[in-house]
């Protein structure tokens, strides 16, 4: 046995969480890298799913409004979530994707500060959310200031900063608690989109005084394909929130039907129109994997498995990474490297799934509840092996 798969089997014995995988739908054959983009399924989805299909659907319909909980799901897998994001009880729904809670989160961020009409954009942030920002901007008159996020100066005119806390592409993380607080000593409110971080690490929104904040369940979340994101909502903004997607259900007495708007009083004023019950209840019970897991434990693996897979690669490969390695990362690896693309396809055909950002960017996602030691080595050596 190498030395490198030597460490691997050592490391994978000392593993606390190595007993997690097992939760986890997964076939040994594959190497899946890709839980930043598409977590694995969980194996009590699938079951949960089939029984709010067959019986509260089909048996019960309508009454499971009621009698199956499905009206307050989104607030009470909200309330699931919120330990994961550092967010105390009822601060958190669970509905729409990222795309509209970033819209969401830039209007009511804009209404916060009236007078003030710039919204500063992580120059570097997946495309969703600067489109959305530049469309929140033609609809308020707001202008867009794209900024790389170490280089972010807010001024008496910024009204609200949107921040990625990791890089989609480089992996890089970036300082959740000091640039929250610059943004905070401007005047401006926060909003960070944590897709890329929940499930990696302990976010602590409460702690950090974040006002806002977005992300994606179907990622380190396990939700699974299209599963709803999440809008979070400082406790104390909550009672002065005006959202824009205040749909129906975000009303007091929503089957009032009153022609007059008049919101929830709790976070169940961010809510929108009818929940997404199949794929809400999805991620309802991914999040049980949860329930007994150290997000200690989960930061320390991340770390770890990362650093383990980089030390592989430098010893199999000459390809260059671009993840920062200090702490300042989550779960994912990126390797800049000639003809990407077709490295992932070959490394894909090996079986082995990360996946390829334009223009040079291979990525490796290490959600560690249920990736091993042993995947890491066994990607880097499929990588020489395509390389050579
Ligand atoms: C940082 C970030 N924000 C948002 C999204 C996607 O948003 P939506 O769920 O609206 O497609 C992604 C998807 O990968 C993402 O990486």
């Amino acid at each position: 046995m190498s030395e490198l798969r030597s460490i691997a089997a050592e490391r994978d014995a000392a593993d606390p969480l190595r007993e997690m995988r097992d939760r986890f739908d997964l076939d040994d054959g594959v190497t899946y890298l890709d839980g930043n983009s598409l977590g694995a399924l969980p194996r009590n989805v699938s079951a949960r799913v089939a029984d709010v299909i067959e019986r509260e659907w089909g048996r019960l319909r309508i009454r499971s409004w009621a009698e199956s909980g499905w009206w307050d799901a989104p607030q009470r897998v909200g309330d699931r979530l919120a330990p994961l994001l550092g967010a105390p009880p009822g601060t958190v729904v669970v509905g729409d994707s990222t795309s509209m809670n970033i819209f969401r989160a830039l209007v009511a961020g804009l209404r916060m500060n009236p007078g003030r009409t710039e919204i500063v954009v992580d120059r570097t942030t997946f495309p969703t959310d600067g489109y959305i920002a530049q469309s929140v901007a033609r609809l308020t008159g707001a202008t867009i200031k794209p900024v790389a996020p170490d280089e972010i100066a807010p001024s008496e005119n910024t009204a609200v900063v949107l921040l990625n806390h990791v890089d989609y592409r480089t992996g890089r993380r970036h300082d959740l608690p000091g640039l929250t607080a610059s943004a905070q000593r401007a005047g401006a409110r926060i909003v960070w989109d944590l897709s890329h971080s929940a499930g990696v690490m302990p976010i602590e929104l409460e702690r950090n005084n974040v006002d806002l904040a977005v992300g994606c369940t179907y990622k380190y979340l396990n939700g699974g394909p299209g599963a709803p994101a999440y809008f979070y909502v400082r406790s104390d903004l909550i009672a002065g929130l005006d959202q824009p997607l205040a749909g129906w259900c975000s009303h007091t007495d929503p089957f009032a039907m009153d022609p007059e708007y008049r919101p929830a009083s709790g976070i169940a004023k961010a809510r929108g129109g009818t929940p997404e019950i199949l794929s809400l209840l999805a991620l309802d019970a991914a999040l049980d994997v949860w329930s007994d897991v150290d997000l200690a434990q989960v930061r320390q693996k991340a770390l770890s498995l990362t650093e383990f897979f980089v030390r592989c690669v430098r010893e199999l490969t000459s390809v260059e990474c671009v993840t920062p390695l200090d702490e300042n990362r989550g779960g994912q690896i990126s390797l800049s490297c000639p003809n990407a693309d077709k490295v992932m396809a070959e490394l894909i055909a090996r079986d082995v799934v990360g996946d390829f950002r334009p223009p040079d960017m291979l990525r490796f996602g290490f959600a560690p509840l249920y990736i091993r030691y042993a995947d890491a080595v066994r990607a880097a050596e499929a990588l020489a092996e395509v390389l050579r």
